[in-house]
């Protein structure tokens, strides 16, 4: 195993972490975790030098926690770090921040975490967390010795990112939605930089995009990639993507059997910073092309269409649309669309035009809104899909 300094800390983690949020369970039931199964994974990880591991509140509908707790006896607790997150979109009150942590300790039966993480920060609850005083909180339980060390993860746009991170000084790590289909959303390269220039340890999640780059590719994908290296699997082009940044201090991947975990540690070993040759990067830039022209969805999420009157949330519906075309994977797209929930999906629309004439692309926004409701609500009622994080 290979490690890396984390940020600022006198510590190194493993390049390869382990989010605890897709472990083998029963009959499709994310809630039901196979035991026996998933601890000899996790402990497995441990065994091969894995020094890091992620869990939240809600994974596998709240039993990751409480299955990590248990994973972690016999010893495997003082081997490893880590990271738990506070639920920020469950948080009513500032009384709600100790209410969660405390249960989160509970169920992980420890009394000191590692690493704290506000979960999913996105512009809403950055705001009511600082409302809260969320960082004065996490200074006392810093203080107290029950938190090591604070940091967030991100889903919005960068200029968010670099807001949360100016906003304090003693963050010591984020975790980013990165792989190289997202290199240019949410925070993206820009952010990575940014963060790491700070002293952020910075984490990459989402290294296959939840499994959708770990599948068969399609044709011309493949043929671009075996033109360069025949022999490379989709996942480890995916890998060796990330390890190639030295910016990256750790790639968080969801393992949900002892297969791909051991084949993510024998990549691990394989790849090396700024170990991708020009011809290796050019194939990776092709091969995003050549998924994202299966959009049929022109929009370049520049969001001059909202807010919608109605609240519809145009370009999230866009996306998931796209999604469903350009990773072949109509499941998660229609996950994630029931997601957005009644208040803002595209049956909300009026038809009233506003978007239309704000759109540079001149996209036919309400017709096209249609066409996504047909395709992700409808089904999405009949087929329940797994939640992304
Ligand atoms: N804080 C947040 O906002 C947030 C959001 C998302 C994730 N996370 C954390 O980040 C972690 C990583 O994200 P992720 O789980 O989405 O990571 P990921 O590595 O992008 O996706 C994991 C999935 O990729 C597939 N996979 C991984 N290695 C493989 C291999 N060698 N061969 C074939 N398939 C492979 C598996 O799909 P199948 O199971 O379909 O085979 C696996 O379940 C999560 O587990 C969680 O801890 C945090």
């Amino acid at each position: 195993m290979k490690y890396k300094k984390f940020g600022k800390l006198d510590w190194s983690a493993s390049a390869l972490g382990f989010g605890i949020m897709r472990l083998p369970v029963k009959d499709k039931d994310y809630s039901a975790i196979i035991e026996k199964e998933a601890v000899e994974l996790v402990r497995h990880a441990i065994d091969n030098g894995i020094n890091y591991l992620d869990t939240a509140w809600n994974y596998h509908r709240e039993n990751s926690e409480g299955f990590l707790g248990k994973a972690l006896a016999d010893g495997y607790r003082e081997k490893v770090r880590i990271a738990t997150k506070m639920p920020c979109w469950l948080v009513e009150k500032p009384e709600d921040l100790d209410r969660f942590f405390d249960e989160q300790m509970q169920r992980l039966n420890i009394e000191h975490i590692d690493f704290y993480l506000l979960h999913a920060l996105q512009r809403d609850w950055w705001d009511k967390m600082k409302k809260f005083r969320y960082l004065d909180w996490a200074e006392r339980k810093m203080a107290d010795g029950v938190i090591g060390n604070i940091g967030f993860s991100f889903h919005d746009k960068f200029p968010l990112f670099k807001q949360i991170i100016d906003d304090y000084d003693n963050w010591t790590l984020c975790m980013v939605q990165h792989n190289y289909m997202d290199a240019d959303r949410e925070a993206g390269i820009r952010g990575v930089k940014y963060a790491a220039d700070k002293g952020l340890a910075v984490i990459a999640m989402e290294p296959m995009r939840g499994g959708q780059l770990a599948k068969e590719p399609p044709k011309d994908v493949k043929q671009i990639f075996s033109s360069v290296a025949p022999n490379r699997s989709a996942v480890e082009w995916a890998l060796h993507w990330l390890w190639d940044q030295k910016e990256i201090s750790l790639v968080l991947s969801g393992m949900s059997n002892l297969q791909q975990l051991q084949q993510n540690l024998k990549t691990v070993d394989e790849c090396s910073v700024g170990g991708m040759t020009p011809s290796e990067h050019k194939a990776i830039s092709r091969a995003k092309e050549a998924y994202e022209s299966k959009a049929s969805i022109g929009c370049t999420d520049c969001r001059y269409c909202l807010p919608c009157p109605e609240g519809v949330a145009i370009p999230f519906v866009f996306d998931y649309f796209n999604t469903a075309e350009i990773y072949d994977d109509l499941r998660t797209a229609k996950a994630m669309y029931g997601f957005l929930g009644e208040d803002s999906n595209a049956a909300k629309c009026t038809l009233c035009g506003k978007c239309v004439e704000l759109c540079p692309q001149r996209l036919s926004i309400m017709d096209l809104l249609k066409d996504c409701h047909a395709l992700l609500y409808t089904e999405a009622k009949k087929e329940e899909g797994q939640p992304k994080d």
